[in-house]
Order: C-alpha cells, then structure tokens, then sequence
C-alpha cells in the first residue's frame, strides 16, 4: 500500500482516502465540523444535502435543529426513567435462558431492541424484521473508498438500498398510523415536530427513525458482547468486578475502548485544512479511526491493558463535539443494567474453546454476531 503522511494523519493511495489515528488529531477533526463535514455521501455517490433527515450525516444548521428537536427524547430524565423497564426486561429475557447461553441471541439483541422499538413505538414483535434488516445494514459495510473506479461501492450502495426497501415501507406505513392517531412514542412525536415551522417530510422521518432503530441497537448489542468477552479475557478483573459492582461501569468504558463498536468514523474537507503536520486538499474523504485513536499511547498510559479503574477515560468510541452520540446514557444504562443482573444470575461464563465466538462480518464495527458461553465449569 503507498501512503504518504505520519504515523497520525496519512494519505492511502490506494482508496484515495485520508486515514486519521492520533487522539489529539481526531479530536481536532471533530471538534470542527465547517471543515471536516459529514455529509459524506456527496463523495461517494448521492448527495444526502443537509436536511434528509439522517442526523449523523447532517451539517449544521440543519443538524443542529434536528438534534436539538429529538433531544428531548433523550434527556437524562427521560433515561433514567426507563431504568425499570430495562431491569424487567432483561430479567424476562433471563429466565427464558435455560442451561448454556448464547449471548446475543438470549439477551445482548433482543434487550436493546426491544427498549429501542418501545421508545419508537414500533410493534417489539416485529424484532426478528429488525435483525434481518440490521444484517442486510451490516452485510453491506466495507472498507470505504474514494475512488470506486470500478463502480463497485456505488452498486454496493445500490444494492443496500433494494435491501432495506421493504424497512424504508414499514416505518412509512407506521408514521402515517402515527398521523392519523397519535400516542405518546418518539414516532408520534416526529411526525408532529416542527423545524422552522415545517413538518418533516416522509423521506426525512423514514431516515431519522432508521438511524435512530439501527443506531439504538447495533451498537448496544455490540457492546454487551465485547464487554462479557473482556470479562472472559481477564477473569482477575472479572472476579474483582463480581465482588465489587461499583466497577462495572469502569469495566464498560474499557470495553468501549478496547472494543470500540464503530472502529472508524468518516467526514469529507470543506476546504483545505492542516491536521497533524499534514495538509488535506477539500473534497477528501477522512477516515477517523476512533479505535485506533483508543490505543494512543499520548493520551493513555498502559493503553492495551483492561483497566477498568482507568480515570480519566476519554475514550471516542461515542464521537465527539456537535455528533456526540445521542444515546450514550442510554447505551450506558443498558449495559450497567443488563450486565449486573447477568453477573448476578450466572456465577460462572466463559467462553468454550470448542464452540467460539462468531466474529461480526464487517470491517467497520467491532463485535461478535454470536456468544456462546458455558455457564457451568
Ligand atoms: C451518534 C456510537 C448507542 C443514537 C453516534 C456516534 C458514535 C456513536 C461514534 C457519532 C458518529 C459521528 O460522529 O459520525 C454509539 C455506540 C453506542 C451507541 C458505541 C452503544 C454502545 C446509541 C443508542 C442510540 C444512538 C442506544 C439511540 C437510542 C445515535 C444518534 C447519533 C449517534 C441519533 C447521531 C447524533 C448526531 O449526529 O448528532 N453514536 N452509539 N446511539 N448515536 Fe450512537
């Protein structure tokens, strides 16, 4: 691979793109979002404007509206409310469990599904549509590039969208329910919601809902696997974090280091920019590589070891600046919530050589499609 650059900021070749993996030169990225836009799909086919409806690929002012339209959602009240709902859903889905496990199925997926499909005010039955098209989503990731001479990310891309258009008429058919009779769920709400006066259009609802459906649980069942496995790598910290819970929560931020959920978050330059000692023309895609960035020897000491009473932990596996994820304290809640009461209820879970863990196929996120634990020595 030719690339030019330094260790923190260079230049593939090959794909075209800027690949960034210093702290420091992330954070900078991030915390400037007229220069380091994300509307990332003006380079690589399709250009998302800034008001579809897709908050994360959304630059402000648009961005800025949105968000702070479905913040209300996600105040801190608001999630700490759902702390009951959360505990009685995991311990149903605990009981269901009998013998062995496997995690992501028994638990890590239907848990945040479920909390996210409620809070929508989509049928949680219809969770197994949710995977099939959660699998379509994460079938259809790979490396970016941004040359595509070959034409083959923008069928890539095309592909995807036949795939998730059966999701697309779904939620359509469950806003216009919303229309006709309102309750009291996030979709009612956005059907409602106002932005400078005007009520969002079908096409920007459909992507805010998808992104909030797929944003709100993807990533939580990612990390409610990586953090078991943790645990399983090192059964000294493990046995320490059973006997004292105030740890948990430490343990959860190392695992979202470690094992950052998205490894890489991409934006494209407004206008040329210095970053790292290197000079990026406009119109380039930049490849921010957060889990990389994790590992960054000049911002944390003993950066490959599990420590779950690191502090402090500025970890970017949530993002950073205007985009900081909007579900943090919910993905957090969850994992707190979920992992105590699975710690309680299981003395003993370790993975079994013979029956490992199934890697997530995709480049992009890190995680494990299937757990399966022996609960038993
Ligand atoms: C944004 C990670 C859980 C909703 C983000 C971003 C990251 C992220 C890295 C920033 C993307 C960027 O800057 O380009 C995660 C991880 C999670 C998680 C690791 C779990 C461990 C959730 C949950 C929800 C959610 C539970 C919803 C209930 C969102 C939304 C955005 C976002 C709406 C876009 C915010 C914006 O653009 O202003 N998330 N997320 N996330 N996340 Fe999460």
């Amino acid at each position: 691979m030719t690339t030019t650059g330094n260790a923190f900021v260079h230049h593939d070749e090959r794909s075209g793109t800027w690949t960034v993996s210093g702290h420091p030169e992330i954070l900078a990225a991030l915390s400037d979002p007229a220069t380091f836009s994300s509307n990332v799909p003006r380079l690589v086919g399709g250009d998302a404007g800034d008001d579809d409806g897709n908050l994360v690929q959304m630059d402000p002012p648009g961005h800025r509206k949105l968000r702070t339209l479905v913040s209300h959602a996600f105040t801190p009240k608001v999630v700490a409310g759902l702390e009951p709902r959360i505990a009685a859903l995991t311990t149903e889905l605990l009981d269901d469990m009998d013998g062995d496990v496997e995690l992501v199925s028994q638990l890590a997926h239907p848990l945040p599904v479920i909390v996210i499909a409620e809070l929508l005010g989509v049928p949680a039955s219809d969770r197994a549509l949710f995977r099939k098209w959660a699998d379509v989503l994460i079938a259809g990731d790979a490396e970016f590039t941004a040359k595509d001479e070959d034409g083959a990310q923008k069928q890539r891309f095309e592909k995807l969208a036949r795939d998730v258009q059966p999701m697309v008429e779904y939620l359509i058919r469950h806003a216009h329910e919303r229309r006709a009779e309102p309750r009291h769920d996030l979709l009612t709400a956005l059907v409602q919601a106002e932005v400078d006066g005007e009520r969002l259009t079908d096409g920007q609802l459909v992507n805010f809902a998808t992104l909030l459906l797929f944003a709100g649980h993807i990533t939580t069942t990612l990390l409610l696997g990586n953090t078991v496995l943790c645990l399983d790598e090192h059964p000294e910290q493990a046995a320490r974090i059973r006997a004292d819970r105030s740890l948990l929560p430490g343990a959860i931020e190392e695992s979202l280091r470690l094992r950052s959920p998205f490894t890489v978050l991409a934006r494209v330059t407004n206008t040329e920019v210095e970053l790292g000692g290197q000079v990026i023309p406009a119109d380039q895609m930049v490849l921010l590589r957060v889990r990389t960035a994790n590992l960054d020897p000049r911002v944390f000491a003993r950066p490959d070891e599990f420590d779950p009473a690191r502090d402090p932990n500025p970890h970017l596996s949530f993002g950073r600046g205007i985009h900081f994820c909007l579900g943090a304290p919910l993905a957090r809640l969850e994992g707190r919530i979920a992992l105590n009461l699975l710690l309680d209820r299981f003395p003993v879970l370790r993975t079994d050589p013979a029956d490992p863990p199934v890697p997530l196929p995709s480049p992009n996120m890190t995680g494990v499609a299937s757990l399966p634990l022996r609960t038993a020595y």
